[in-house]
C-alpha cells in the first residue's frame, strides 16, 4: 500500500518506522524519488521481502533492519498458537527474508540476530511478537547511533577544500538515518569543512543520480553528478582528494563487496594516489568470509540494464540481452581505509578488522 506524504519534510522522517497504531512497518518508496516522497506500508513478512526484493527499500543498513521488523510482523501474526508453532513460523519467514538479496550481509546479521533472541527465550513473561519487535526498535536505534558514530570518524579523514567522488547512494535512505560514507561527508560539512561532491550517478538503478543527488539538495551540500565513466577523467584531472563508498560485505581479508562500478573506481583512485575509503558499519563485516571470492554476487534483472530510452525511443535493438551484476569485489590491496563505528582500519586489513571486531566485542 502506498502512502502519500506530501508537503512533509523529509529531514523529519527515518526511511523507515514502525508504526505501533497500525502494527505495520512503513518504508519510504525509494523507487519513487526523487519524484515523489511515498511511503509503502508493509503489514506481513511477505510484505517485507517483497519490499526488499523490489528495492522499495536498499542499502545494507536498512534492509537489515527492515528484516527484523519483518520478522517482527511474523512473531505478532502467530500471537495466539504455541511456541513451537510460533517459532516454526519465525523460521520459515526467516528463510523468506534471507532470500531476498544475497550479497549485503546486514540481512544475515539482522536475522541471525533476532532469530537468537527468538530462539532463547523460553516463553515465560510477555509474547514473542513483543519480544521480537522490541529487539527489531532496539536495532533501528542502534543503526543510529552506529551510523553517527562512524560518521565522525569517516568526517575526519575528510579534509576542508576536498572534492569527493561517491558512488551509489549510502546516506540515509541506505540505513536507518545518517548512512555510511554520505553520513561521513554530511558531518564534514556540519563540522564546517567546505566539500564538493562529485555524485556517480550509479548505472543502471541510478541510486546515485537519484537518491544520493536529492539528499545533497536536502542537505545544501555542493554536488554534480558525473557519469560513472567519467571518474576516471575527473581523478586523472587532479580535481579529486578522495573517493568514498560504502559496502554490502567487507571480508576477513578487507575485499569490500559495493555497487557494481566500486572497483573501477578504486583501480582508477589508486592509479592516481587517491585515497580510497570505504565506511561500513561492523554489522557489514562477515569476518566468516576469508575473502571476496566468496562473496556472493546479486544478479539482477536484464531489464534495468535494457529498459534505457533516449528522445522517446529504445536505446538497445530488439532481443539484446545483457549480464547485471548489483555489485563487485574491490580487492583491498586498493582500498586506503576501512571506516566502522568501532574506528578506522587500515591496511594490512586481516588484522586491523580483526583487531577492530575484538575490541568491539563482537568476535571473541
Ligand atoms: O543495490 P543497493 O541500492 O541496495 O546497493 C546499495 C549499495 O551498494 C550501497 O553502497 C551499500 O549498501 C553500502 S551503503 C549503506
Amino acid at each position: 500500500m502506498t502512502l502519500s506524504m506530501e508537503g512533509v519534510f523529509w529531514c523529519c522522517m527515518r526511511t523507515l518506522e514502525w508504526d505501533d497504531a497500525k502494527r505495520q512497518l512503513k518504508l519510504i518508496d525509494q523507487r519513487a524519488l526523487p519524484a515523489r516522497l511515498a511511503y509503502v506500508a508493509c503489514q506481513t513478512p511477505g510484505d517485507v521481502a517483497a519490499a526488499i526484493l523490489n528495492m522499495t527499500v536498499r542499502g545494507a543498513p536498512a534492509i537489515g533492519v527492515a528484516a527484523a521488523f519483518g520478522l517482527a510482523l511474523s512473531a505478532l501474526s502467530v500471537e495466539d498458537a504455541d511456541l513451537v508453532e510460533q517459532r516454526a513460523r519465525l523460521r520459515q519467514d526467516a528463510a523468506l527474508l534471507l532470500a531476498a538479496r544475497p550479497t549485503a550481509v546486514n540481512l544475515r546479521w539482522a536475522v541471525e540476530r533476532v532469530m537468537r533472541v527468538a530462539e532463547d527465550w523460553a516463553g515465560k513473561t510477555g509474547g514473542l511478537g513483543a519480544l521480537v519487535l522490541a529487539e527489531a526498535k532496539r536495532m533501528a536505534e542502534e543503526d543510529v547511533a552506529v551510523n553517527r558514530r562512524m560518521a565522525e570518524y569517516g568526517a575526519s579523514l575528510i579534509s576542508d577544500g576536498d572534492t569527493i567522488i561517491h558512488h551509489c547512494n549510502t546516506g540515509a535512505l541506505a540505513a536507518v538515518d545518517w548512512g555510511t560514507a554520505l553520513g561521513a561527508i554530511r558531518m564534514a560539512v556540519e563540522q564546517g569543512k567546505r566539500v564538493h561532491v562529485l555524485v556517480d550517478e550509479t548505472r543502471p538503478r541510478l541510486q546515485g543520480a537519484r537518491l544520493t543527488a536529492w539528499e545533497l539538495s536536502q542537505y545544501g551540500i555542493p554536488y554534480e553528478i558525473i557519469t560513472d565513466n567519467a571518474a576516471g577523467h575527473f581523478l586523472r584531472s587532479g580535481e579529486v582528494s578522495r573517493v568514498l563508498f560504502g559496502a554490502d560485505r567487507v571480508a576477513a581479508n578487507g575485499d569490500v563487496a559495493n555497487k557494481i562500478g566500486t572497483y573501477m573506481l578504486s583501480l582508477a583512485a589508486r592509479a592516481k594516489d587517491v585515497p580510497v575509503i570505504c565506511v561500513a558499519p561492523t554489522s557489514s563485516i562477515d569476518p566468516g568470509t576469508p575473502s571476496g571470492a566468496e562473496i556472493p554476487i546479486e544478479e539482477r534483472p536484464m531489464d534495468e540494464v535494457l529498459c534505457l530510452e533516449i528522445n522517446g525511443e529504445p536505446v538497445v535493438p530488439a532481443g539484446a540481452r545483457a549480464r547485471n551484476p548489483a555489485f563487485d569485489v574491490t580487492p583491498h590491496e586498493l582500498i586506503s581505509a576501512i571506516v566502522t563505528e568501532a574506528g578506522i582500519a587500515y591496511p594490512p586489513f586481516d588484522q586491523s578488522l580483526k583487531n577492530l571486531l575484538q575490541q568491539a566485542g563482537k568476535i571473541a
